[in-house]
């Protein structure tokens, strides 16, 4: 199988990289400068050269606070880049999977949220995302869009990794507790991913597997609980770690609005493709311990 995925340097797309490279999978990485998702016209051309058997379209403007006063950029990015994708992937009967993500929703359901439910995003970066959704499902027939959350990896910036080198000089943090989803390892989105596009090649338009899901680690916590669960791996290791001050959402004030409730339920994609993320405790343990194994690495590496 040979994949093409957006977002060279991403989370998901590095994970991504390492996991097909283990799996005998070929992966062409489609990024800036010769393939920039804000003027995607040689999307069409840039596939039709390298005719993989799926698209993964990672790529994204990530950075939600910033989206509040570059809507127009983030608009580019994850909806009229992703529409060039799904458009030109659909002329060549190539099926896409897109990653969206939680904050499609405003929040405010008490229970995890359905495919099914209203969504209502409440930032620019939320809305822009949506509008990518639509694009893609009117752009491509064959396609399966994957809503995710809460996204770290031992690579790229994510909250896992700020929270480590945080308790390097602090010994407290203080850290939202009134927010809820589930941490998701980017490796297992990965691994996700393969198993997906091994399903949707054999697939035909109108198959059941095309279509929108959610795909999250299992379990839930708050964003202190994700740290303090952090902090507790760290120290069981000997490595620093910081005492977790829990803080309500309005004591940490932020341009863009965060969903109070960003948990999904995954049981669609469990249904349709078999495919369940491993609980995100576990996901953490492993993303430390391969970071920790890294920095080791690199000490023993200086001169
Ligand atoms: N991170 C999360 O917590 C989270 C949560 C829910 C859903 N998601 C979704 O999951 C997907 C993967 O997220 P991630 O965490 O892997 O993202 P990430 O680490 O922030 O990486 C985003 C990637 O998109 C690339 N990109 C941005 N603008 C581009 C452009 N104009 N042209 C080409 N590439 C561009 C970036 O390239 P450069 O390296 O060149 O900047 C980067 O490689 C995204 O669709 C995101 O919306 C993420």
């Amino acid at each position: 199988m040979k994949i093409c995925v957006t977002g060279t340097q991403g989370q998901v797309a590095t994970a991504l990289q390492e996991l097909a490279v283990q799996a005998g999978i070929a992966v062409h990485c489609l990024g800036r400068p010769a393939f920039d998702l804000g003027q995607p016209d040689n999307a069409e051309a840039v596939l039709a050269a390298l005719k993989p058997d799926v698209l993964i379209s990672a790529a994204a403007y990530t950075a939600v606070d910033l989206a509040e006063g570059h809507a127009e950029e983030a608009y580019r990015v994850n909806a009229a880049g992703p529409a060039a994708l799904a458009r030109a992937s659909g002329n060549l009967g190539i099926p896409i999977l897109h990653l969206s993500t939680d904050y499609v929703f405003d929040g405010l359901k008490r229970t995890p949220y359905m495919e099914s439910d209203i969504t209502g995003p409440c930032s620019v970066y939320g809305a822009s995302k949506l509008e990518g959704e639509y694009a893609v499902a009117a752009g491509n027939p064959c396609h399966v869009i994957l809503r995710t959350a809460w996204v770290y990896s031992h690579s790229g910036k994510n909250f896992l990794r700020t929270m480590l080198r945080i308790a390097e000089t602090n010994p407290v943090v203080r850290v939202v507790s009134d927010q809820f989803g589930c941490p998701t390892y980017a490796t297992d989105i990965a691994a996700a991913l393969i198993a997906i596009a091994r399903q949707v090649v054999v697939k035909a338009a109108g198959d059941p597997a095309f279509g929108t899901f959610h795909m999250t680690g299992r379990g839930d916590t708050s964003w202190a609980g994700f740290a303090g669960a952090i902090f507790a791996m760290a120290a069981k290791g000997g490595h620093a770690a910081a005492r977790v001050v829990p803080i309500a959402t309005s004591d940490y004030p932020t341009p863009a609005r965060r969903p109070e409730n960003s948990r999904l339920d995954c049981g669609k994609l469990a249904d349709v493709f078999g495919v369940e993320l491993p609980h995100w405790h576990d996901g953490t343990e492993r993303c430390l311990a391969r970071l920790f194994q890294m920095s080791e690495s690199l000490q023993g590496a200086a001169p």
